[in-house]
């Protein structure tokens, strides 16, 4: 499934815990290719204000189910797309951080998407448990789609500054999961003290949006090693997919050069093992 991808035109989302919603957006260009396969039924965790539910309804979707931990979020998505009008888009409140929080679905999902949602797990015992909405709302042959923090940026203790419209701060950049207190390197073997920093299990770090007003919210980001272990837990194979670069007149410019060498975002793909 080469098809899930997003642009590059929107390296960053809304903020996580803000205090206020933003106000509802109408569908824009889809940060995604065009969906051959999208699914005919998708749910959507950390749906926000529920402007990607509507997109991936437009893509060939014939009903999104939209959750979010925030009332307020969910309140926003309700106005932006009342049911009267978008009678295949449904939210409701829901803590998708552990699969008791949600029904248990009779017809499993065709695709479960989250983008910006595991990036909030701070142990490998909270992003098991996402995993574990994942795979509980996942039809036998479906397919999981997730945006999160870059898996694989072997200078992620640095700090980025000014970075395509943020920063990123670095608040601890030897973080180590309480739940384990395990630190990794890339072969998964118990760490060297001395080795250099990239090799932890991820850092935590605080992104601010250069945006008027600006704002910041704090993220996770951990190493593709502690994904994959996490995800084989939850009983979910997990794939790594390739950005894709906008097709303008960016493109063939050094524009995306720091970009593509410490990309903001990884994606990712799972499927039932
Ligand atoms: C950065 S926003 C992303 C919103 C949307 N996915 C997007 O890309 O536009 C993160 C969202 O995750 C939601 N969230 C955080 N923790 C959650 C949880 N445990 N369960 C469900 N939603 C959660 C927040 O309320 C917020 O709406």
């Amino acid at each position: 499934m080469a098809s899930l991808v997003p642009y590059l035109e929107h390296p960053i989302s809304a903020p996580v815990r803000q205090s206020s919603p933003a106000p509802p957006r109408s569908p824009r260009r889809p940060p995604f290719t065009p969906l051959p396969d999208v699914g005919r039924t998708v749910a959507y965790l950390a749906c926000g204000l529920g402007h990607y539910t509507a997109i991936l309804a437009s893509l060939g979707a014939e009903s999104v189910h939209g959750y979010d931990i925030s009332p307020k979020m969910i309140e926003a998505a309700k106005a932006a797309y009342p049911s009267s009008s978008y009678a295949n888009l449904h939210f409701d409140v829901a803590d998708c951080s552990a699969p008791e929080n949600l029904p248990t679905p009779t017809d499993p999902f065709d695709v479960v998407f989250a983008g910006w949602f595991l990036n909030y797990a701070g142990t490998e015992k909270e992003l098991t448990s996402m995993f574990g909405v994942i795979a509980q709302n996942l039809r036998k042959d479906g397919r999981f789609v997730g945006v999160t923090t870059n898996a694989h940026d072997p200078w992620m203790v640095e700090d980025k500054k000014d970075f395509y419209g943020l920063d990123v701060d670095v608040l601890d950049k030897d973080y180590v999961a309480p739940d384990t207190g395990r630190e990794v390197n890339f072969l998964g073997v118990e760490p060297i003290k001395a080795i250099a920093d990239p090799y932890k299990v991820g850092i935590k770090a605080r992104v601010t949006v250069h945006s008027e007003p600006p704002f910041a919210f704090d993220v996770f980001q951990f190493r593709h090693e502690v994904y994959e272990r996490c995800a084989q837990a939850a009983n979910l194979r997990l794939r790594w997919r390739p950005h894709v670069l906008p097709d303008d007149k960016r493109k063939d410019t050094p524009y995306w050069t720091e970009w593509v060498r410490r990309p903001t975002f990884s994606i990712l793909e799972a499927t039932l093992l």
